[in-house]
């Protein structure tokens, strides 16, 4: 097959379930169209799938904040490939979010030192985009592109007092801030960092909640995240789910008691 029509095989049969008005009751590919499936169509698969409901979360999210007026900025803590960038950045013109300033927060070298990571693709330096690459492709996008910030550094290193102090200075706080390093050893610094920048109606969105360890919580970015919200001054509504992978979370404050399963 050539390499477009692979593309459009996977685009018309695979992304989108159909239903049917008959046993099983939803379009399944059956043998015949999958004889020839391999690495690279599951590679497709699977990231067409998740960059699907990854843009579902955004529109949601961005509809959320302008429906309950959350005015401030778009933080992004692992950037990468500029997918969940070039999102947020289309969702906020949709919404004609003209005043939000959108902050991308990485190494640009990769991953750090990756102590128990579990994942065999986390190895230090591994989801390298550089600085010079990202800013190409969000320029590219050509949405807001005068309102886009660049902090590079690992996050323990940036992510300090005066950069801090810096933004309260400018007194603007996180309207949405996603949180996409995979690492436990990533996301303390950046749950520490982003605390006083928080309002009530923030969303945290943190993409990998279920990602490496078995999916289990009590590891990974989903471990850095419960022990921060143990200590946070702002609690923190469970709101969506995004895949079987991440989760986000709305700021609030105040009295009152919510029942456990919230
Ligand atoms: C899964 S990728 C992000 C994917 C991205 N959101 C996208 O949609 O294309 C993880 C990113 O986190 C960055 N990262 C992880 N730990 C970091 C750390 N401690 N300091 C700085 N950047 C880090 C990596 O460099 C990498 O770009």
């Amino acid at each position: 097959m050539k390499k477009r029509d692979k593309r459009d095989f996977i685009n018309k049969s695979m992304t989108k379930l159909e239903p049917m008005s008959g046993e099983p009751w939803v379009k399944l590919a059956n043998g015949s169209e999958l004889a020839d499936w391999g690495k690279d169509h599951e590679i497709s698969y699977n990231q067409m799938n998740r960059q699907m409901e990854k843009a579902l979360f955004y529109r949601r999210a961005f509809d959320f904040l302008k429906s309950n007026e959350i005015l401030g900025d778009y933080h992004e803590y692992g950037c990468h490939r500029g997918r969940t960038f070039r999102m947020a950045l289309t969702e906020a013109r949709r919404q004609n979010m003209s005043e939000m300033r959108f902050y991308a927060f990485d190494s640009f070298v990769g991953l750090p030192t990756t102590g128990a990571a579990e994942k065999k693709e986390w190895f230090e330096g591994a989801l390298l985009t550089s600085e010079n690459d990202f800013i190409g492709m969000v320029r590219e996008h050509g949405i807001y592109v005068d309102r886009i910030e660049i902090v590079r550094g690992y996050y323990k290193d940036v992510l300090n007092k005066e950069l801090r102090s810096q933004f309260e200075e400018i007194g603007i706080k996180v309207a949405l801030a996603t949180i996409d390093c995979d690492l436990y050893e990533s996301a303390v610094p950046v749950f520490e960092f982003i605390e006083p920048l928080l309002q009530e109606g923030a969303i945290l969105y943190i993409d990998d909640f279920f990602a490496g360890y078995r999916g289990s919580p009590l590891r990974g970015v989903s471990r850095a995240f419960l022990e921060f919200q143990s200590r946070s001054r702002w609690k923190f509504a469970r709101h969506l789910d995004v895949g079987w992978w991440g989760r986000s979370y709305i700021t609030y404050s105040g009295e009152g008691i919510l029942p456990d399963d919230f």
